[in-house]
């Protein structure tokens, strides 16, 4: 994967000190209140799970019950959960998805749900796509054909996500008549699930300029936003031409990149009036942890200004936030967990002596 940065733009101090969305909350309430069709607020991503090539272990640790009742416990009330679908379908039509496939998607579904959290099914990793939109288009259709017939039945706690990080030939004006026939397709069983989808550019936040999602109530639209790249992905192997390491956050330019965040947010909200979901962020383990997470917690805090609700990346591999079947402290800090309502509380004191 290979990303690359943006050149930033300002933007004037009036407008980060006070975003117009996040005025709008309820009193005494959470910021979130400003997106009330998005049904989220803390989400973990469970990357690096069922997103790699069939067979290909990428070390991400294999979500089971424990730990979906665990990062319900921790405050999240969402995960984001990227799958490979393309991976186990037949690759002419109609596409079949592997049913045994399906069953084990079906498990993490049902442990989500159970534990009383947010679902995202995500289609991700279709590299195929990226490269020929044309000759993969109907490919996308068929998968999610399937997948909203497969789950129709859910709550809607059960979200659906169209394609991750559309990028390479795969721009907005290609990609949005694509995602009209997809939403079209998925209505015809899910008349009303909310579906998430996001734009060119492996949905950063350059995207949202041009993104226009197709107008159904129950769309939400996505971003990511992993800037400075040279921070979150440095030394990562993934990428060509890594960023070295280690390298700090706060080197010149680094916060004007929280305002081209409020900038293109609030832009994109005005223009389309689409709900937004920052659907990734967060900074790799190379990184110094300290240094980790004072941006995480610099990301968190500006997509909460925004009534933004947001989804870290990854609950437990390479962007670890929780590693060795534990929480690291310093990043659930950063993420505002647990939150304060339900942190647990210190006992009244009376004044009365215990018996
Ligand atoms: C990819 C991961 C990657 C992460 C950060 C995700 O969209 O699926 O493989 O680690 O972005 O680059």
């Amino acid at each position: 994967m290979f990303r690359r940065s943006l050149t930033l733009t300002g933007l004037s101090a009036a407008l980060i000190a006070q975003p117009a969305l996040a005025q709008q909350g309820p009193p005494g309430g959470t910021p979130y209140s400003s997106v009330p069709s998005v049904p989220i607020q803390r989400c973990a991503n469970l990357g690096n799970t069922f997103e790699q090539p069939a067979g290909m272990p990428w070390g991400g640790v294999m979500p089971m019950k424990a730990d979906l009742a665990d990062i319900k416990a921790q405050g999240f009330d969402t995960v984001r959960f990227p799958i490979r679908w393309s991976a186990y379908a037949k690759d002419k039509a109609p596409y079949t998805i592997d049913l045994a496939f399906f069953a084990k998607v079906d498990q993490v579904v049902g442990w989500a749900t159970d534990a009383g959290l947010n679902i995202i099914v995500d289609l991700h990793h279709f590299e195929e796509i990226y490269a020929k939109p044309a000759a993969h288009r109907a490919e996308l259709v068929a998968l999610w054909g399937q997948i909203a017939e497969h789950y129709k039945d859910q709550p809607p706690s059960v979200l659906f996500e169209v394609l991750n990080e559309p990028n390479d030939k795969l721009d907005n004006a290609t990609l949005e008549p694509m995602l009209v026939d997809v939403l079209a397709t998925i209505r015809r069983t899910n008349p009303t699930r909310k579906v998430i989808m996001g734009g060119q550019f492996w949905s950063g936040i350059s995207s949202l300029a041009s993104f226009d999602p197709p107008k159904d109530p129950n769309v939400i639209a996505t971003f990511h936003f992993y800037e400075p790249f040279a921070f979150t992905h440095q030394g990562a192997s993934w990428v060509k031409d890594p960023p070295p390491a280690p390298r700090v956050f706060g080197l010149p330019g680094d916060e004007e990149w929280m305002e081209t965040m409020q900038k293109e947010v609030l832009a994109f909200e005005e223009r389309t009036g689409v709900p937004l979901f920052l659907g990734e962020f967060g900074a790799i383990d190379s990184a110094n942890l300290a240094e980790r997470a004072r941006y995480t917690d610099t990301v968190r805090r500006t997509a909460e200004g925004l009534g933004v609700p947001w989804c870290v990346w990854s609950y437990d591999n390479t962007f670890h936030i929780h590693r060795d079947g534990q929480w690291i402290p310093v990043m659930l800090k950063a993420l505002g967990l647990p939150p304060e309502s339900t942190a647990p509380t210190t006992a009244p004191t009376t004044g009365a002596s215990a018996p």
